[in-house]
């Protein structure tokens, strides 16, 4: 199987860099190596690489900046897909794209189903939905898979922020009334392995849901000053992009298809281990 993946530097590529079956033969392509804007550039690497599967893992992920910079996450989140999902219907390839939470506006108090109504709240959202639909429009055998609150042991995350300024022993403040679930990129690059005969959409997070805050706590107890840290409601947190106050996905499809990712509170124990080891 070959597979090209794009946005190759990113968090969630590292991991599929770093997971990648014995059966595949992976063509990493960076930013500066294409660019999935290009249309052109695409169609040129599809027929160099000829892949079966392409995983698109480029996105605009500046949540806040998307509010100020419309045409650039368009582009790349909204637009993008659209052309990957045109040049693989060319060659017969699959395309694998992730999406977010951020498509719902989080008022439910239920969880979301993958049917479940959209309607983003931010410019992110609003773009990630309509790389959403260009995908599903150009034809392309593909499958979704939407994620949330994605967390690595490289680059910048929320539970890497908590760390280190837990560690610097700074006081912090927390949001405590938005709920998700924390996701590892290495627990969705392993589901997503699994997930490529699929077709339509998937949520693929961590087991559970909680808080922005219960996170925290948890990093900085384990970095031994659960003192510092204070819990805030987002109307007192200011930024520039509103946040989908509960939007917590519904995991039933991907549990019939066999996959459980583990609970939230495991996932980021692993990155607490993880990040204690390489310190000591
Ligand atoms: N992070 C989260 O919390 C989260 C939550 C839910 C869903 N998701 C989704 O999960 C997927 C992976 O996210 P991530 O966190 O791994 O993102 P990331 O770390 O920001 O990586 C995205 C990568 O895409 C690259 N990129 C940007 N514009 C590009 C373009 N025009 N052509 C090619 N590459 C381009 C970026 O390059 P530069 O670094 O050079 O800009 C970056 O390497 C995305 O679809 C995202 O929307 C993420």
């Amino acid at each position: 199987m070959r597979v090209l993946l794009t946005g190759a530097n990113g968090m969630l590529a590292h991991a599929l860099r770093e997971t990648v079956p014995s059966n595949a033969e992976m063509f990493a392509r960076s930013r500066a190596e294409l660019d999935v804007t290009d249309a052109d550039a695409i169609s040129r690497e599809l027929a160099a690489a000829q892949p079966d599967v392409i995983i698109n893992a480029a996105a605009y992920t500046a949540v806040d900046r998307a509010e100020s910079d419309l045409d650039s996450a368009e582009r790349v989140n909204g637009v993008a897909p659209g052309l990957l999902g045109t040049a693989a219907a060319r060659i017969g390839a699959k395309v694998v794209h992730y999406s977010t939470d951020h498509v719902f506006d989080g008022k439910s108090v239920t969880p979301y189903a993958e049917d479940a109504g959209t309607n983003p709240i931010n410019a992110y959202g609003r773009s990630k939905l309509h790389g959403e639909q260009a995908l599903h429009a150009s034809g392309a055998n593909h499958v979704i898979l939407r994620t949330q609150w994605l967390f690595a042991d490289v680059g910048r995350s929320f539970p890497d922020t908590m760390w280190t300024r837990a560690r610097a022993g700074l006081q912090t403040r927390v949001v405590d009334d938005q709920r998700g679930a924390p996701t590892y990129a290495g627990d969705l690059a392993r589901a997503t392995w699994s997930l490529l005969d699929e077709e339509g959409i998937i949520h693929v997070v961590s087991d559970g849901a909680t808080t922005w805050f219960e996170v925290a706590r948890r990093v900085f107890a384990a970095a031994g000053c659960p003192e510092l840290l204070a819990p805030c409601s987002a109307s007192e947190y200011l930024v520039d992009a509103q946040r989908p106050p509960n939007a917590v996905l519904d995991t039933t499809r991907l549990r019939s298809l066999g996959i459980i990712l583990p609970t939230w509170t495991v996932a980021i124990d692993g990155f607490i281990a993880r990040r204690t080891a390489a310190e000591s």
